[in-house]
């Protein structure tokens, strides 16, 4: 499977699946932010064939320097995850698992010395069921807890665990199991599990952009994923992203936003056959308000922003409202004035709410 170097487009991966954590140890309050490899790179493993594209512990360092030199990491994108296709057919001699040897020839360990050195953390994907799903080493429940301790003494920070070729049952007792055998090694591991949202058929569906995104559904994408403080991961190439993708990705309020502190997930207030209005209450009274156009065609939609009819109280001194994507402030109000705006087919206007009480 080759993916084109040279295609400009960007291909956001921003996972939903579930963050299980019945275990409070401290980890991913706010959403986890960072790159991951899948709908990008998939299972490309001809490195003779494609020796930039492939899965191998070049593709991973390449991205770690890029999210340090291109500012990604300080705007909080600190996760650099592997996905499917990095093991080895087989275990090794003691029955762990091992990557494939000619594409990680440091092996999972001298990666994650390296991320780490960035100032960065490594995130690894595992499958609970006979093989994972693209037929590489799979964990079963026999080998849970050896392969937690596996991932911790190579010192990775997260896993992905998917649920391929297992059925429902050993699902239930499987997911939790290795939240317990993650805890068990001591090492704080973000476990990033799809289950029960597995059991829903969920997963297929939640994979976003990826080819052929245009500007103005991304924006609308990303304005969701922050109104529902999803974690932000990006699957694409850091080494020929467009400036306008780019600019998207790193827009600090947006970040803001998705990672605002009281950690509350907002909710659609409305919905229309091509509308629909999302809200989100942040931290220190601000809101963010998202007016998303799912028109596929026609013109602008018009809107009037009004605060009381949203619930959002008049603070004495009013509010200030920004357009997160426009970077500007577009306009005060308190209960005696609208905003009038225009929004897109298939886009959206997402507004930052400060009260100046
Ligand atoms: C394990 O769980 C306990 C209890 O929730 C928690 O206090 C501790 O921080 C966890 N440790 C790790 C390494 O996850
Ligand atoms: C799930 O697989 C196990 C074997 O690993 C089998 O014993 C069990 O009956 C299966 N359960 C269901 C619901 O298919």
């Amino acid at each position: 499977m080759h993916c084109g170097t040279l295609v400009l487009f960007i291909s956001l991966y921003l996972t939903l699946v579930g963050l299980c954590e019945p275990l409070d140890n401290g980890l991913a309050r706010t959403p986890p932010m960072g790159w991951i490899a899948w709908e990008r790179f998939k299972c490309t493993t001809d490195c003779k064939l494609y020796p930039d594209n492939c899965i191998s512990e070049r593709l991973f360092r390449a991205m770690a320097d890029k999210l340090v030199e291109d500012g990604w990491k300080d705007l909080g994108y600190q996760y650099v995850n592997i996905d499917d296709c990095w093991s080895a057919m087989v275990r090794d001699i003691n029955g762990k698992l091992q990557p494939d040897p000619d594409r990680f020839p440091s092996g999972i360990k001298g990666l994650a010395e390296y991320v780490h050195f960035k100032g960065l953390k490594l995130g690894i994907y595992g499958d609970l069921g006979h093989s994972t799903c693209g037929g590489y080493l799979g964990t079963l429940l026999e080998t849970v807890d050896l392969d937690a301790r596996t991932f911790a003494e190579w010192e990775v920070d997260m896993l992905k665990l998917d649920g391929c070729n297992s059925n429902s049952t050993e699902r239930s007792i499987g997911y939790p199991k290795m939240s317990y055998a993650l805890n068990a090694t001591g090492r704080p591991i973000v476990y990033s599990c799809s289950w029960p949202a597995y059991e829903d058929g969920l997963l297929p569906k939640l994979m976003v952009g990826n080819f052929g995104l245009n500007q103005d559904q991304s924006k609308a994408q990303l304005a969701i994923w922050a109104i529902l403080a999803a974690p932000f991961f990006m699957s694409n190439d850091l080494r020929t992203i467009s400036d306008d993708a780019k600019a998207l990705l790193q827009n600090k309020l947006l970040i803001y936003i998705d990672q605002d502190k009281l950690g509350q997930q907002g909710v659609r207030i409305k919905k229309d056959e091509d509308f629909q209005l999302w809200k989100r209450k942040l931290a220190h009274g601000q809101f963010a308000l998202a007016y998303l156009n799912t028109a596929e065609r026609g013109g602008a939609k018009s809107f009037s922003l009004s605060l009381p009819p949203l619930g959002i109280k008049d603070c004495a001194h009013g509010y200030n409202v920004y357009d997160v994507f426009d970077k500007k402030l577009v306009s005060f109000l308190n209960s005696n004035h609208t905003h009038s705006f225009r929004v897109n087919p298939r886009s959206v206007v997402l507004f930052f709410i400060r009260p100046v009480c």
